[in-house]
């Protein structure tokens, strides 16, 4: 059977990876086979891909090459990674997928909504997550603690945008959440991470039940 697929999505300092590790960790403890991964990356080619696109190399290229990358990305993470895990019947939680190139490229870019569909047909086709976590913050709480986070290293080509360019991700992630309130739930992440966690875990249970998944043979 095949094994379930989870996105955590939301602006900088939402706290994604945090609770990427705390919901895998649960997972287990249901003797369920979990896979972390994020993007860009999460297979060796989408990693390389990665370090062009954060860097900001791509940057002078514009919004559309940027689209066209991390779409690229997404077809290796998807073929190396995300597909023979879900075929063997694992879960695979990843930190951002499709619906960044979605929100970043596509509402704060400026790449048309058609071509941003195109690029998901063509990379993710039928493979898109069985439930999407939106992280949601306030933009002003969300930089102030990546910023914490981040201390004395420079800010990357996403982190380094305008305060009103995380107002509008903000926005653009509650819109989607309403477009697709099947496929996405919204969490509040003003919170502390264990009570975040609870709020991702009761989610997680009323929508995809994995304490009736089949467990993995104890090795
Ligand atoms: P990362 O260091 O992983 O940051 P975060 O903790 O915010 O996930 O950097 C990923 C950056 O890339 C982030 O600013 C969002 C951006 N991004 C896009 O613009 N489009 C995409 O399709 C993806 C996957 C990420």
């Amino acid at each position: 059977m095949r094994g379930k697929f989870i996105t955590f999505e939301g602006g900088e300092g939402a706290g994604k990876s945090t609770q990427v590790s705390l919901l895998a960790q649960r997972l287990e403890t249901l003797r369920l086979h979990v896979v972390v991964s994020r993007e860009p990356g999460g297979s060796a080619g989408a990693e390389a891909i990665r370090h062009v696109l954060l860097s900001g190399a791509a940057k002078p290229l514009g919004p559309h090459a940027e689209a066209i990358l991390f779409a690229a990305a997404r077809a290796d993470h998807l073929r190396q990674t995300i597909k023979p895990a879900l075929e063997r019947g694992d879960w695979v939680i990843s930190d951002r997928f499709a619906d960044s190139t979605r929100i970043y490229q596509g509402v704060l870019g400026n790449v048309e909504a058609r071509m941003i569909a195109r690029l998901e047909k063509l990379t993710v086709g039928e493979l898109g997550p069985d439930l999407t976590v939106i992280l949601d913050l306030p933009a002003e709480e969300g930089l102030a603690r990546a910023a914490k986070r981040r201390g004395d290293a420079t800010v990357d080509r996403f982190e380094g945008e305008a305060f009103d360019f995380h107002k509008k991700l903000r926005e653009a992630y509650l819109e989607l959440a309403e477009r697709e309130p099947n496929r996405c739930v919204v969490i509040n992440a003003s919170a502390d991470a264990a009570t975040v966690s609870e709020f991702v875990w009761a989610a997680v249970n009323a929508r995809l039940n994995p304490a009736a998944a089949p467990m993995v043979a104890a090795s």
